[in-house]
C-alpha cells in the first residue's frame, strides 16, 4: 500500500501528448487582458497541464461557428470545464451581413487596416473577424460585470471567444424561440427580458440583434448571448432605431405566445433609463 507520508512518493503525471482532436490549453498564451472578470470561476479549470478537446460543432452561422470544447487536465477526472468557443470566420470563408450601422464610432487600429477592410480583401476580412471577436468579448466582459445574465467570457484568442457553455452536459440550452412556456414560465421568462433590457439601457446599451433567438433559457434562467454588435444609444447615429428593434424582436414573440406587452411601452420605459 503506498504510504502517503512518505517523501520520497511523488505524484503520477500523465506525459500525454495532445491528440489530433486536441491542444494545450490556450489560457497560458492569452495576456491578463485577453481574459474574463476576476475572479475566475471555480469552475474554470487554468491548470497549464490541461487540454482543450474539441467535442463538435454546437451551431454554424454566417459570421461565426460555435463549438463545444473541454478544457481538462488529462487523468483528473475533477478538473475538467466545459466551454463554447465561438469562432469567427477569417478570410477564407467570412460572410459578414452585419452592416456598418453598427460601427459608426468605432475606431480601427490603424490605415492601413481600415483601408483594407473597406477593400474587402482577405487581409481585410480577417481584420474584420477580428474586429467583432474583440467587440463581443468586450460586450460580454462588460455586460458580466453589469450583473447582466451572459455567459461568463474566459478569453479572447484572435478570433476564437471561449465563454461558459449554457446547457447541461454537452446538450445546449433551447433558444426562447424553440421553449413552449407554460403561462407562469412565459410570465417568468418577460421579467427577466424585461430586466435584462433595463440592464443595458441603464448603462446606455441596446443589445442591437436581440431576439428570442439570441435568448438561451436554462433552467428557467435567461441568458442573453450573440452580443457583437452591442451599440451606444445615445452617440451612435441608429441607437435608437436598434433599441426600438431590440423591443419590438422580442415583445412580438411574447405577444403571439399569448403575453400582454407593448413594444412602444416598453421602449418608452427604455428610453426613461437612458436620460
Ligand atoms: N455560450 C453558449 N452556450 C450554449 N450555446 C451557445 C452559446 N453561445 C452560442 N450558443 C449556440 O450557438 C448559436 C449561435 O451563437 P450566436 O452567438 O447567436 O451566433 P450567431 O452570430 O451565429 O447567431 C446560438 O443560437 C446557441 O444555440
Ligand atoms: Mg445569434
Amino acid at each position: 500500500m503506498q504510504s502517503f507520508d512518505n517523501p520520497f512518493s511523488v505524484p503520477t503525471f500523465s506525459l500525454a501528448e495532445p491528440g489530433p482532436d486536441q491542444r494545450w490549453s490556450t489560457w497560458f498564451a492569452t495576456m491578463p487582458t485577453q481574459r474574463g472578470p476576476r475572479p475566475f470561476p471555480d469552475w474554470l479549470v487554468t491548470s497549464s497541464a490541461a487540454f482543450d478537446t474539441e467535442l463538435g460543432i454546437v451551431k454554424t452561422g454566417k459570421e461565426a461557428d460555435v463549438h463545444l470544447i473541454e478544457r481538462a487536465v488529462p487523468g483528473d477526472a475533477t478538473r475538467s470545464s466545459i466551454l463554447a468557443a465561438k469562432r469567427y470566420r477569417g478570410p477564407e470563408t467570412s460572410d459578414f451581413h452585419r452592416s456598418s450601422q453598427y460601427q459608426e464610432g468605432r475606431r480601427m487600429r490603424n490605415t492601413r487596416d481600415s483601408r483594407a477592410v473597406a477593400r474587402g480583401s482577405a487581409y481585410g476580412r480577417g481584420v474584420t473577424a477580428g474586429l467583432w471577436a474583440n467587440a463581443e468579448f468586450e460586450a460580454l466582459c462588460r455586460a458580466f460585470e453589469l450583473g447582466i445574465p451572459v455567459p461568463y467570457p474566459v478569453q479572447i484568442s484572435g478570433t476564437e471567444i471561449l465563454m461558459e457553455f449554457i446547457g447541461s452536459g454537452m446538450q445546449a440550452a433551447p433558444r426562447l424561440a424553440q421553449t413552449r412556456p407554460t403561462p407562469a414560465e412565459l410570465d417568468g421568462y418577460w421579467q427577466q427580458v424585461l430586466g435584462i433590457l433595463h440592464a443595458f439601457a441603464l448603462a446606455g446599451f441596446a443589445h442591437g440583434d436581440l431576439s428570442p433567438y439570441n435568448l438561451l433559457v436554462h433552467e428557467g434562467r435567461v441568458v442573453v448571448i450573440d452580443l457583437p454588435q452591442i451599440v451606444e444609444v445615445v452617440s451612435n447615429p441608429n441607437g435608437m432605431t436598434l433599441l426600438q428593434r431590440d423591443c419590438t424582436n422580442v415583445c412580438d414573440w411574447f405577444v403571439r405566445r399569448g403575453l400582454d406587452c407593448d413594444a412602444d411601452e416598453v421602449f418608452g420605459t427604455l428610453i426613461g433609463d437612458l436620460f
